[in-house]
Protein backbone atom coordinates (compact mmCIF):
# COMPACT_ATOMS: atom_id res chain seq x y z
CA UNK A 1 0.00 0.00 0.00
CA UNK A 2 1.26 3.34 -0.88
CA UNK A 3 -0.03 7.14 0.92
CA UNK A 4 1.26 10.67 1.02
CA UNK A 5 1.02 10.98 4.88
CA UNK A 6 1.48 7.69 6.83
CA UNK A 7 -0.03 8.54 10.55
CA UNK A 8 0.94 5.97 13.69
CA UNK A 9 -1.76 6.59 15.89
CA UNK A 10 -5.75 7.34 16.15
CA UNK A 11 -5.51 9.88 19.20
CA UNK A 12 -6.51 13.57 18.54
CA UNK A 13 -3.80 14.29 17.28
CA UNK A 14 -3.60 11.51 14.40
CA UNK A 15 -7.13 11.46 13.35
CA UNK A 16 -7.16 15.29 13.55
CA UNK A 17 -4.11 15.67 11.48
CA UNK A 18 -5.65 12.89 9.09
CA UNK A 19 -8.84 15.13 8.64
CA UNK A 20 -6.94 18.74 7.91
CA UNK A 21 -4.87 16.51 5.50
CA UNK A 22 -8.22 15.26 3.82
CA UNK A 23 -9.20 19.22 3.51
CA UNK A 24 -6.29 20.22 1.38
CA UNK A 25 -6.48 17.18 -0.96
CA UNK A 26 -3.44 15.45 0.64
CA UNK A 27 -4.10 11.19 1.42
CA UNK A 28 -3.19 9.75 4.06
CA UNK A 29 -3.36 6.28 5.65
CA UNK A 30 -3.89 5.91 10.02
CA UNK A 31 -2.61 3.05 11.91
CA UNK A 32 -3.67 2.43 15.17
CA UNK A 33 -3.23 -0.53 17.38
CA UNK A 34 -6.31 -0.57 19.22
CA UNK A 35 -10.46 -1.48 18.25
CA UNK A 36 -12.58 1.82 17.01
CA UNK A 37 -14.82 0.33 20.14
CA UNK A 38 -11.60 0.96 22.69
CA UNK A 39 -10.41 4.45 21.38
CA UNK A 40 -13.61 5.75 21.48
CA UNK A 41 -14.64 4.57 25.29
CA UNK A 42 -11.08 5.73 26.83
CA UNK A 43 -12.20 8.59 28.95
CA UNK A 44 -9.45 11.27 29.21
CA UNK A 45 -9.50 14.80 28.82
CA UNK A 46 -12.49 17.42 28.85
CA UNK A 47 -11.40 21.17 28.64
CA UNK A 48 -10.59 22.60 25.09
CA UNK A 49 -9.44 25.88 24.84
CA UNK A 50 -10.80 28.60 22.78
CA UNK A 51 -8.29 28.17 19.78
CA UNK A 52 -9.04 24.11 19.54
CA UNK A 53 -12.81 24.86 19.76
CA UNK A 54 -12.49 27.08 16.53
CA UNK A 55 -10.28 24.51 14.68
CA UNK A 56 -12.99 22.12 15.28
CA UNK A 57 -15.68 24.38 14.12
CA UNK A 58 -13.82 25.76 11.04
CA UNK A 59 -13.00 22.30 9.37
CA UNK A 60 -17.00 21.12 9.85
CA UNK A 61 -16.40 19.11 13.12
CA UNK A 62 -18.63 21.70 15.76
CA UNK A 63 -21.86 20.78 15.09
CA UNK A 64 -22.12 18.26 18.30
CA UNK A 65 -19.74 20.29 20.22
CA UNK A 66 -21.19 23.64 20.13
CA UNK A 67 -25.05 21.84 20.95
CA UNK A 68 -23.35 19.65 23.78
CA UNK A 69 -20.27 21.45 25.07
CA UNK A 70 -20.83 23.49 27.94
CA UNK A 71 -19.07 26.56 27.65
CA UNK A 72 -17.17 27.92 30.96
CA UNK A 73 -16.49 31.97 31.36
CA UNK A 74 -14.20 31.25 34.65
CA UNK A 75 -12.99 28.83 36.94
CA UNK A 76 -12.73 29.13 40.77
CA UNK A 77 -9.59 28.53 42.94
CA UNK A 78 -10.38 27.10 46.45
CA UNK A 79 -8.16 27.71 49.02
CA UNK A 80 -8.22 27.82 52.82
CA UNK A 81 -12.20 27.37 52.92
CA UNK A 82 -12.85 29.99 50.33
CA UNK A 83 -13.74 30.27 46.67
CA UNK A 84 -12.37 33.11 44.45
CA UNK A 85 -13.67 32.80 40.84
CA UNK A 86 -11.53 34.29 38.13
CA UNK A 87 -12.95 35.59 35.41
CA UNK A 88 -10.97 34.16 32.50
CA UNK A 89 -13.13 35.52 29.46
CA UNK A 90 -12.64 39.25 30.86
CA UNK A 91 -9.33 38.67 31.26
CA UNK A 92 -8.63 36.87 28.16
CA UNK A 93 -9.84 39.49 25.37
CA UNK A 94 -13.51 37.33 25.69
CA UNK A 95 -11.80 33.74 24.80
CA UNK A 96 -13.66 30.90 26.83
CA UNK A 97 -12.83 27.11 27.26
CA UNK A 98 -15.42 24.56 26.44
CA UNK A 99 -16.20 21.15 28.41
CA UNK A 100 -16.49 18.72 26.06
CA UNK A 101 -14.89 15.14 26.64
CA UNK A 102 -11.86 13.82 24.49
CA UNK A 103 -13.78 10.44 23.62
CA UNK A 104 -16.41 12.68 22.25
CA UNK A 105 -13.86 14.60 19.87
CA UNK A 106 -12.65 11.09 18.83
CA UNK A 107 -16.20 10.02 17.48
CA UNK A 108 -16.72 13.02 15.77
CA UNK A 109 -13.13 12.20 13.75
CA UNK A 110 -13.98 9.21 13.09
CA UNK A 111 -17.03 9.79 11.59
CA UNK A 112 -16.00 12.82 9.38
CA UNK A 113 -13.17 10.47 8.47
CA UNK A 114 -15.07 7.59 7.36
CA UNK A 115 -17.68 9.17 5.78
CA UNK A 116 -14.88 11.04 3.89
CA UNK A 117 -13.63 7.60 2.47
CA UNK A 118 -10.80 8.04 4.83
CA UNK A 119 -8.00 4.97 5.38
CA UNK A 120 -8.34 4.16 9.26
CA UNK A 121 -6.83 0.92 10.16
CA UNK A 122 -7.85 -0.31 13.88
CA UNK A 123 -6.02 -3.27 15.40
CA UNK A 124 -2.64 -3.36 13.90
CA UNK A 125 0.09 -4.75 15.31
CA UNK A 126 4.28 -4.52 15.67
CA UNK A 127 4.35 -0.99 14.04
CA UNK A 128 8.24 -0.75 12.92
CA UNK A 129 8.99 2.05 11.24
CA UNK A 130 12.29 2.47 8.63
CA UNK A 131 14.39 4.43 6.27
CA UNK A 132 13.43 7.63 7.94
CA UNK A 133 16.73 9.14 6.25
CA UNK A 134 15.25 8.45 2.74
CA UNK A 135 13.20 10.60 0.53
CA UNK A 136 10.53 6.54 0.61
CA UNK A 137 10.08 5.83 4.21
CA UNK A 138 8.05 2.90 5.17
CA UNK A 139 5.62 1.71 7.61
CA UNK A 140 5.91 -2.13 8.32
CA UNK A 141 2.97 -3.70 10.81
CA UNK A 142 0.92 -6.83 10.84
CA UNK A 143 -2.64 -6.34 10.23
CA UNK A 144 -6.11 -7.35 11.90
CA UNK A 145 -5.52 -10.92 10.17
CA UNK A 146 -1.95 -10.83 11.46
CA UNK A 147 -0.37 -10.83 8.22
CA UNK A 148 2.82 -8.39 7.68
CA UNK A 149 1.85 -5.65 5.51
CA UNK A 150 4.25 -2.62 4.38
CA UNK A 151 2.78 1.18 3.91
CA UNK A 152 5.10 3.25 1.64
CA UNK A 153 4.90 6.71 2.06
CA UNK A 154 6.74 10.15 1.97
CA UNK A 155 6.67 11.60 5.04
CA UNK A 156 5.66 9.27 8.37
CA UNK A 157 3.55 11.40 11.25
CA UNK A 158 4.41 10.09 15.05
CA UNK A 159 0.96 10.58 16.41
CA UNK A 160 0.92 7.61 19.02
CA UNK A 161 1.05 8.97 22.14
CA UNK A 162 3.63 8.61 25.22
CA UNK A 163 3.70 5.18 24.91
CA UNK A 164 4.21 4.81 20.97
CA UNK A 165 7.22 3.41 19.26
CA UNK A 166 7.41 6.57 17.09
CA UNK A 167 9.94 8.47 19.33
CA UNK A 168 12.52 5.54 19.47
CA UNK A 169 12.48 5.27 16.12
CA UNK A 170 14.82 8.62 15.90
CA UNK A 171 18.46 7.58 17.33
CA UNK A 172 19.20 8.56 20.63
CA UNK A 173 22.36 10.68 19.85
CA UNK A 174 19.71 13.05 17.82
CA UNK A 175 17.08 13.45 20.40
CA UNK A 176 17.17 14.93 23.92
CA UNK A 177 14.61 14.06 26.31
CA UNK A 178 13.60 16.72 29.17
CA UNK A 179 11.65 14.85 32.36
CA UNK A 180 9.93 15.55 35.25
CA UNK A 181 8.10 13.23 37.52
CA UNK A 182 5.98 14.15 40.26
CA UNK A 183 5.19 11.98 43.33
CA UNK A 184 1.51 11.90 42.93
CA UNK A 185 -1.10 11.19 40.39
CA UNK A 186 -4.35 11.55 39.88
CA UNK A 187 -7.60 9.42 40.85
CA UNK A 188 -10.58 10.34 38.48
CA UNK A 189 -13.88 9.58 38.34
CA UNK A 190 -17.16 10.04 36.79
CA UNK A 191 -20.35 9.91 38.69
CA UNK A 192 -23.99 10.17 38.12
CA UNK A 193 -24.76 13.59 39.88
CA UNK A 194 -26.14 16.83 39.04
CA UNK A 195 -23.40 19.37 38.88
CA UNK A 196 -22.57 21.23 41.96
CA UNK A 197 -20.81 24.26 40.81
CA UNK A 198 -21.46 26.31 37.07
CA UNK A 199 -17.61 26.22 36.42
CA UNK A 200 -14.72 24.24 37.35
CA UNK A 201 -13.53 24.53 40.96
CA UNK A 202 -9.38 23.68 41.24
CA UNK A 203 -8.90 23.35 45.23
CA UNK A 204 -5.81 23.15 47.49
CA UNK A 205 -6.01 21.75 50.68
CA UNK A 206 -3.27 20.68 53.03
CA UNK A 207 -4.64 16.72 52.46
CA UNK A 208 -4.04 17.32 48.79
CA UNK A 209 -5.22 18.97 45.30
CA UNK A 210 -9.16 18.06 43.93
CA UNK A 211 -10.83 19.18 41.12
CA UNK A 212 -15.19 19.52 40.29
CA UNK A 213 -15.30 19.21 36.27
CA UNK A 214 -18.32 18.20 34.34
CA UNK A 215 -19.31 16.11 31.73
CA UNK A 216 -23.01 17.26 31.14
CA UNK A 217 -25.87 18.38 33.44
CA UNK A 218 -26.14 14.56 34.60
CA UNK A 219 -22.62 13.42 34.83
CA UNK A 220 -19.84 15.25 36.93
CA UNK A 221 -15.97 14.47 36.77
CA UNK A 222 -14.19 14.45 39.89
CA UNK A 223 -10.17 14.61 40.83
CA UNK A 224 -8.27 14.13 43.48
CA UNK A 225 -4.51 13.78 44.27
CA UNK A 226 -3.43 10.97 45.14
CA UNK A 227 -0.22 8.61 45.81
CA UNK A 228 1.19 7.03 42.29
CA UNK A 229 1.36 3.82 43.65
CA UNK A 230 -1.93 3.37 44.97
CA UNK A 231 -3.95 0.66 43.66
CA UNK A 232 -7.84 1.95 42.42
CA UNK A 233 -9.09 -1.24 44.91
CA UNK A 234 -8.25 0.33 47.91
CA UNK A 235 -10.28 3.81 47.21
CA UNK A 236 -13.57 2.48 47.80
CA UNK A 237 -16.26 5.12 46.87
CA UNK A 238 -17.03 6.01 50.12
CA UNK A 239 -13.16 6.80 50.83
CA UNK A 240 -13.57 8.67 47.44
CA UNK A 241 -16.82 10.96 48.72
CA UNK A 242 -15.40 11.28 52.20
CA UNK A 243 -11.86 12.51 50.88
CA UNK A 244 -13.73 15.17 48.29
CA UNK A 245 -15.95 16.42 50.90
CA UNK A 246 -12.70 17.04 53.57
CA UNK A 247 -10.78 18.80 50.54
CA UNK A 248 -13.59 20.94 48.90
CA UNK A 249 -15.32 21.93 52.34
CA UNK A 250 -15.84 26.01 52.34
CA UNK A 251 -16.03 27.82 55.14
CA UNK A 252 -19.68 28.87 53.59
CA UNK A 253 -21.41 25.30 54.10
CA UNK A 254 -20.88 24.48 50.02
CA UNK A 255 -22.51 20.96 49.94
CA UNK A 256 -20.91 18.68 46.75
CA UNK A 257 -23.30 16.55 45.18
CA UNK A 258 -22.58 12.71 45.43
CA UNK A 259 -24.04 10.20 43.12
CA UNK A 260 -23.43 6.45 41.67
CA UNK A 261 -19.58 6.07 40.26
CA UNK A 262 -19.34 4.49 37.44
CA UNK A 263 -16.11 4.83 36.17
CA UNK A 264 -12.74 5.53 38.51
CA UNK A 265 -8.70 5.33 37.60
CA UNK A 266 -5.67 6.50 38.68
CA UNK A 267 -2.86 8.82 36.25
CA UNK A 268 0.38 9.66 36.84
CA UNK A 269 1.38 12.80 36.53
CA UNK A 270 5.21 13.71 34.81
CA UNK A 271 6.45 16.70 32.18
CA UNK A 272 8.03 15.59 29.62
CA UNK A 273 9.48 16.94 26.24
CA UNK A 274 11.30 15.72 22.96
CA UNK A 275 13.83 17.95 21.24
CA UNK A 276 13.57 18.21 18.41
CA UNK A 277 9.76 16.90 17.31
CA UNK A 278 11.50 15.87 13.64
CA UNK A 279 14.33 13.14 12.34
CA UNK A 280 14.06 12.88 8.85
CA UNK A 281 10.57 11.78 7.76
CA UNK A 282 9.40 11.55 10.70
CA UNK A 283 6.84 14.13 12.35
CA UNK A 284 6.36 13.88 15.60
CA UNK A 285 3.11 15.44 17.41
CA UNK A 286 1.35 15.69 20.51
CA UNK A 287 1.82 12.97 23.75
CA UNK A 288 4.53 11.37 21.52
CA UNK A 289 6.77 14.48 21.73
CA UNK A 290 5.42 16.04 24.57
CA UNK A 291 3.57 15.33 28.29
CA UNK A 292 2.12 17.54 30.88
CA UNK A 293 0.30 16.98 34.32
CA UNK A 294 -3.07 17.18 33.36
CA UNK A 295 -3.65 20.37 36.33
CA UNK A 296 -3.33 22.71 33.52
CA UNK A 297 -6.03 21.03 30.95
CA UNK A 298 -3.23 21.38 28.15
CA UNK A 299 -2.03 17.98 26.85
CA UNK A 300 -5.17 17.79 24.31
CA UNK A 301 -4.92 21.10 23.30
CA UNK A 302 -1.28 20.59 22.56
CA UNK A 303 -1.66 18.07 20.28
CA UNK A 304 -4.49 20.12 18.20
CA UNK A 305 -2.20 23.07 18.23
CA UNK A 306 0.66 20.48 16.59
CA UNK A 307 -1.00 19.48 14.10
CA UNK A 308 -2.40 22.39 12.78
CA UNK A 309 0.79 23.71 12.24
CA UNK A 310 2.10 20.43 10.85
CA UNK A 311 -0.78 19.65 8.15
CA UNK A 312 -0.19 23.59 7.24
CA UNK A 313 3.64 22.73 6.54
CA UNK A 314 2.80 19.68 4.30
CA UNK A 315 0.08 21.59 2.46
CA UNK A 316 3.20 23.99 1.92
CA UNK A 317 5.01 21.23 0.65
CA UNK A 318 2.75 19.64 -1.73
CA UNK A 319 1.57 22.85 -3.06
CA UNK A 320 4.82 24.57 -4.33
CA UNK A 321 7.93 22.04 -3.60
CA UNK A 322 8.78 24.55 -0.38
CA UNK A 323 10.37 22.97 2.76
CA UNK A 324 10.57 25.84 4.53
CA UNK A 325 7.26 25.18 7.11
CA UNK A 326 8.54 21.54 7.12
CA UNK A 327 12.14 22.68 8.67
CA UNK A 328 10.05 24.86 11.01
CA UNK A 329 7.94 22.99 12.69
CA UNK A 330 9.71 21.46 15.49
CA UNK A 331 11.15 24.94 16.47
CA UNK A 332 7.62 26.50 16.24
CA UNK A 333 5.50 23.40 17.64
CA UNK A 334 8.36 23.63 20.53
CA UNK A 335 7.69 27.07 21.35
CA UNK A 336 4.05 26.61 22.31
CA UNK A 337 4.82 23.22 23.97
CA UNK A 338 7.59 24.99 26.75
CA UNK A 339 4.78 27.93 27.55
CA UNK A 340 2.39 24.76 28.03
CA UNK A 341 4.49 22.90 30.17
CA UNK A 342 5.66 25.72 32.17
CA UNK A 343 2.15 26.50 32.65
CA UNK A 344 1.18 23.43 33.50
CA UNK A 345 4.22 22.87 35.85
CA UNK A 346 2.70 25.91 37.61
CA UNK A 347 -0.51 25.54 38.28
CA UNK A 348 0.76 21.98 39.23
CA UNK A 349 3.18 23.46 41.56
CA UNK A 350 0.90 25.62 43.38
CA UNK A 351 -1.95 23.32 43.73
CA UNK A 352 -0.67 20.03 45.13
CA UNK A 353 0.93 19.07 48.37
CA UNK A 354 4.14 17.42 48.04
CA UNK A 355 5.12 14.94 50.00
CA UNK A 356 8.33 16.44 51.67
CA UNK A 357 6.79 19.74 51.69
CA UNK A 358 8.35 21.62 54.65
CA UNK A 359 5.18 24.01 56.76
CA UNK A 360 7.14 27.29 54.46
CA UNK A 361 6.15 25.38 51.44
CA UNK A 362 2.73 25.19 52.02
CA UNK A 363 2.57 28.86 53.20
CA UNK A 364 4.57 29.78 50.15
CA UNK A 365 1.31 28.29 48.20
CA UNK A 366 -0.79 29.93 49.85
CA UNK A 367 0.44 33.45 49.59
CA UNK A 368 0.45 32.44 45.69
CA UNK A 369 -3.08 31.56 45.52
CA UNK A 370 -3.89 34.40 47.24
CA UNK A 371 -1.92 36.57 44.77
CA UNK A 372 -3.49 35.09 41.88
CA UNK A 373 -6.91 36.61 43.59
CA UNK A 374 -5.80 39.74 44.59
CA UNK A 375 -3.45 40.51 41.46
CA UNK A 376 -5.14 41.44 38.21
CA UNK A 377 -2.16 41.36 36.52
CA UNK A 378 -1.59 38.02 38.13
CA UNK A 379 -4.86 36.69 37.26
CA UNK A 380 -4.66 37.69 33.51
CA UNK A 381 -1.44 35.97 33.09
CA UNK A 382 -3.43 32.34 34.49
CA UNK A 383 -6.59 33.06 32.27
CA UNK A 384 -4.25 33.75 29.13
CA UNK A 385 -2.62 30.72 29.41
CA UNK A 386 -5.39 28.52 30.52
CA UNK A 387 -7.97 29.60 27.77
CA UNK A 388 -4.75 28.67 25.68
CA UNK A 389 -2.56 31.48 23.93
CA UNK A 390 -4.29 32.30 20.67
CA UNK A 391 -3.00 29.85 17.08
CA UNK A 392 -0.53 32.00 15.42
P1 LIG B 1 -3.17 9.67 22.50
O1 LIG B 1 -4.51 10.20 22.84
O2 LIG B 1 -2.41 8.90 23.52
O3 LIG B 1 -3.36 8.76 21.20
C1 LIG B 1 -2.35 7.91 20.72
C2 LIG B 1 -2.98 6.75 19.97
O4 LIG B 1 -1.93 5.95 19.41
C3 LIG B 1 -3.78 5.82 20.88
O5 LIG B 1 -5.06 5.62 20.35
C4 LIG B 1 -2.95 4.54 20.94
O6 LIG B 1 -3.74 3.38 21.06
C5 LIG B 1 -2.23 4.58 19.61
N1 LIG B 1 -0.95 3.83 19.62
C6 LIG B 1 -0.05 3.73 20.62
N2 LIG B 1 0.99 2.96 20.24
C7 LIG B 1 0.73 2.55 18.98
C8 LIG B 1 1.43 1.74 18.06
N3 LIG B 1 2.61 1.20 18.37
N4 LIG B 1 0.88 1.53 16.84
C9 LIG B 1 -0.32 2.08 16.51
N5 LIG B 1 -1.03 2.87 17.35
C10 LIG B 1 -0.50 3.11 18.57
N6 LIG B 1 -5.68 17.45 27.86
C11 LIG B 1 -6.36 18.60 27.67
O7 LIG B 1 -6.06 19.32 26.70
N7 LIG B 1 -7.39 19.00 28.49
C12 LIG B 1 -7.75 18.24 29.56
O8 LIG B 1 -8.72 18.60 30.25
C13 LIG B 1 -7.01 17.05 29.82
N8 LIG B 1 -7.32 16.26 30.87
C14 LIG B 1 -6.70 15.05 31.02
C15 LIG B 1 -7.08 14.25 32.08
C16 LIG B 1 -6.47 13.03 32.24
C17 LIG B 1 -6.89 12.17 33.43
C18 LIG B 1 -5.48 12.57 31.33
C19 LIG B 1 -4.83 11.22 31.49
C20 LIG B 1 -5.10 13.37 30.28
C21 LIG B 1 -5.69 14.61 30.11
N9 LIG B 1 -5.33 15.44 29.06
C22 LIG B 1 -5.97 16.65 28.90
C23 LIG B 1 -4.30 15.02 28.09
C24 LIG B 1 -4.84 14.41 26.81
O9 LIG B 1 -5.73 13.35 27.11
C25 LIG B 1 -3.68 13.92 25.91
O10 LIG B 1 -2.71 14.94 25.83
C26 LIG B 1 -4.16 13.54 24.50
O11 LIG B 1 -4.82 12.30 24.52
C27 LIG B 1 -2.99 13.45 23.50
O12 LIG B 1 -3.46 13.02 22.26
P2 LIG B 1 -2.51 12.20 21.27
O13 LIG B 1 -3.32 11.96 20.04
O14 LIG B 1 -1.21 12.88 21.14
O15 LIG B 1 -2.20 10.83 22.02
C1 LIG C 1 -11.58 17.07 32.94
O1 LIG C 1 -12.74 17.51 32.93
O2 LIG C 1 -11.32 15.88 32.65
C2 LIG C 1 -10.44 17.95 33.31
C3 LIG C 1 -10.71 19.28 33.59
C4 LIG C 1 -9.64 20.12 33.94
C5 LIG C 1 -8.36 19.62 34.01
C6 LIG C 1 -8.12 18.28 33.71
C7 LIG C 1 -9.16 17.46 33.36
O3 LIG C 1 -7.34 20.45 34.36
Amino acid sequence: MRTQIGIVGAGPAGLLLSHLLHLEGIESVVLESRSRQEIEATIRAGVLEQGTVDVLAQTGLGERMKREGLVHGGIYLRFAGRSHRIPMSELANGRAITVYAQHEVIRDLVKARLNAGGALLFGVKEVGIEDLETRAPRIRYRGEDDAPRELLCDFVAGCDGFHGVSRSAIPSRRRKEYIRKYPFGWLGILADAPPSTDELIYAYHERGFSLVSTRSPQVQRLYLQCDPGDRIESWSDSRIWEELHTRLATRDGWRLTEGRVFQKGIVAMRSFVLEPMQYGALFLAGDAAHIVPPTGAKGLNLAVADVRLLARAFAEFYTSSRCEALERYSEMALKRVWRAEHFSWWMTSVLHRFPDATPFQHRLQLSELEYVTESRAKAATLAENYVGLPFE
